[in-house]
């Protein structure tokens, strides 16, 4: 089913505080989106408005054409994965867990599926309080799944994660995102080239929205990414010549982004 956020013309804030949004709109179809931008900027508010728990001073949200106005109109339509999971999932196994999410809303999947789906057999019957924090991430994604709602909102879902959970865990976000939208907020710029759209925020809404190509060449350098981000990016954009001077680097991110004429 194709899945549709709306946001018309958001103004919000915190009381006593400058705008975080001045009239922002945005609307998003199925896919991954990373929000991205300098610490404090808005992207976990950005999240919450979404997701009806903090309601914006002036404008409107829509999911899938219904109006969200608080936590209980999104309830059925958003999951929210905040940056520390740990008491999201309540146990007392992997398995109970997921079943629990399974039947809040009448999941068309079971929970065996929901295991088979995400690999995780083999923790299906291990205490949650005894999970890894890598564990605890996956099984919380999971549990998030089982929800089934539309929209999936994920707080920085990499923090703390070593490589082969962070493979992982992109392995299962672009697994779950064919159905539905899914919004991540994220220091982590590693995620940048998995995401369909990057939503970069700056003081008081969106500064740009696009391909996570031309956000490369646009925006990187305005929020100050270091060359190690780089070439990680390269090497997930696969350009293929290893060992690779920055000098290189440059001209081979050029020639993605196809604008002989840019400068970078
Ligand atoms: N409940 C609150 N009351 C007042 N100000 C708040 C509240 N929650 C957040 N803020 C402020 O709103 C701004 C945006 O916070 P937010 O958590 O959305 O930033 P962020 O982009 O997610 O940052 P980070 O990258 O550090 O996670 C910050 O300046 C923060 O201090
Ligand atoms: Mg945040």
């Amino acid at each position: 089913m194709q899945n549709k956020l709306q946001l018309i013309n958001i103004w919000f804030r915190f009381p006593f505080s400058d705008w975080i949004f001045r009239n922002v709109s945005l609307e998003l179809e199925n896919g991954i989106y990373i929000i991205v931008g300098r610490n404090g900027v808005g992207k976990t508010t950005l999240l919450r408005i979404i997701a009806g728990i903090l309601k914006p001073q002036k404008g409107r949200i829509y999911i899938n054409s219904k109006e969200i106005n608080s936590v209980k109109d999104a309830v059925k339509l958003v999951s929210f994965m905040p940056s520390s999971p740990y008491n999201m999932i309540i146990g007392p196994t992997v398995y109970d867990d997921i079943k629990k999410a399974v039947k809040a809303f009448n999941n068309k999947l079971t929970a065996r599926e929901i295991i088979e789906f995400f690999s995780i057999e083999h923790l299906k019957e291990k205490k949650v309080f005894h999970l890894s924090y890598g564990e605890v991430h996956i099984v919380a994604l999971a549990s998030v799944y089982a929800l089934g709602t539309p929209i999936i909102l994920l707080d920085e879902p990499t923090v703390g994660l070593d490589k082969k959970y962070r493979e992982k865990l992109v392995q299962l976000l672009r697994k779950i995102s064919g159905d539905r939208i899914v919004v991540i907020a994220a220091n982590d710029l590693r995620l940048i080239p998995i995401g369909q759209k990057i939503i970069a925020l700056n003081n008081g809404g969106i500064d740009f929205i696009g391909d996570p190509k031309v956000v490369f060449y646009n925006y990187l350098e305005k929020i100050g990414v270091g060359i190690s981000d780089i070439v990680q990016f390269a090497k997930k954009m696969k350009i293929e010549s290893k060992p690779i001077t920055v000098k290189e680097l440059k001209s081979e991110i050029l020639r993605l982004i196809g604008d002989s004429n840019a400068r970078l």
